[in-house]
């Protein structure tokens, strides 16, 4: 299978920011107050505040041809789509087995219990629980110094990969960052595909907007 591990690149173009591009969500927010655990203790309004405009923000978005290329690959070549972004925008391209690792906007999650249930469109901290009562909703993504989601699959996916793909994501952030690695460990080949290198880990790379790069590299493969 093709492992395809996707970031905030590939949703660029549907309108949402990235987070370390210039203007990105890093440059305009303090992740540690709107993306830790200790953030949503110090100032849960603040945080949910920015969840919900991000959760807006994504709503309005549309897939675009990167992710409806993507699920395509997914429907007819089998690929393990692996996305860090929260923004469902894969799904709703019509990929039907995503990994969000790093969780999705879409629902919410109950601090004290760990019940999940679709998210409203607006969070607020004095929402309770519907399953344990308890005043501690969040959303449902992975802060920094959380455990993302599916490492043992993708542990998996990364020894049994036939190629290990890397579509719009600057591989700073570990778990993802190291993907690459492991790949290469296993004999991998590995692929990026960004707007410009992210680091020169990569055995082959093209460069260019996701919505040019990602469509024609998925017809190649469909057309092998
Ligand atoms: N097409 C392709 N690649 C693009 C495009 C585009 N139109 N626009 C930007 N990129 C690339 C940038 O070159 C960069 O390599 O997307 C990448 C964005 O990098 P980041 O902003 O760091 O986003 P990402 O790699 O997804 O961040 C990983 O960090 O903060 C955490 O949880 C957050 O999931 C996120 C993780």
């Amino acid at each position: 299978m093709i492992f395809v591990l996707s970031g905030a690149g590939l949703s660029a173009e549907s309108g949402l920011g990235t987070f370390r591009d210039e203007g990105g969500l890093w440059t305009q927010y303090d992740l540690s107050e709107v993306a830790t655990p200790e953030g949503y203790a110090k100032n849960p309004t603040k945080l949910l505040d920015f969840y919900n405009a991000r959760r807006a923000n994504a709503a309005h978005a549309k897939p675009n041809v990167a992710h409806q290329a993507l699920a395509r690959l997914e429907a007819e070549a089998g690929a393990f789509l692996v996305t860090q972004n929260v923004d469902v925008l894969l799904d709703r391209a019509g990929a039907k087995s995503v990994l969000h690792m790093h969780g999705r906007l879409d629902r919410v999650l109950c601090n004290k219990c760990g019940a999940r249930w679709d998210a409203p469109e607006v969070m607020d901290p004095f929402d309770h629980c519907g399953q344990c009562g308890a005043q501690a909703v969040r959303p449902d993504v992975v802060w920094f110094g959380e455990m993302p989601h599916g490492l043992d699959e993708i542990e998996d996916a990364l020894s049994s990969a036939e190629m290990f793909v890397a579509v719009g994501t600057s591989g700073t952030v570990y778990p993802a960052a190291g993907f690459v690695e492991a790949a290469h460990a296993n004999g991998i080949p590995t692929l990026e595909l960004n707007l410009e290198p992210s680091g020169g880990r990569f055995d082959d790379g093209r460069y260019g907007p996701a919505t040019e790069t990602v469509p024609a590299w998925v017809d190649e493969i469909l057309k092998r």
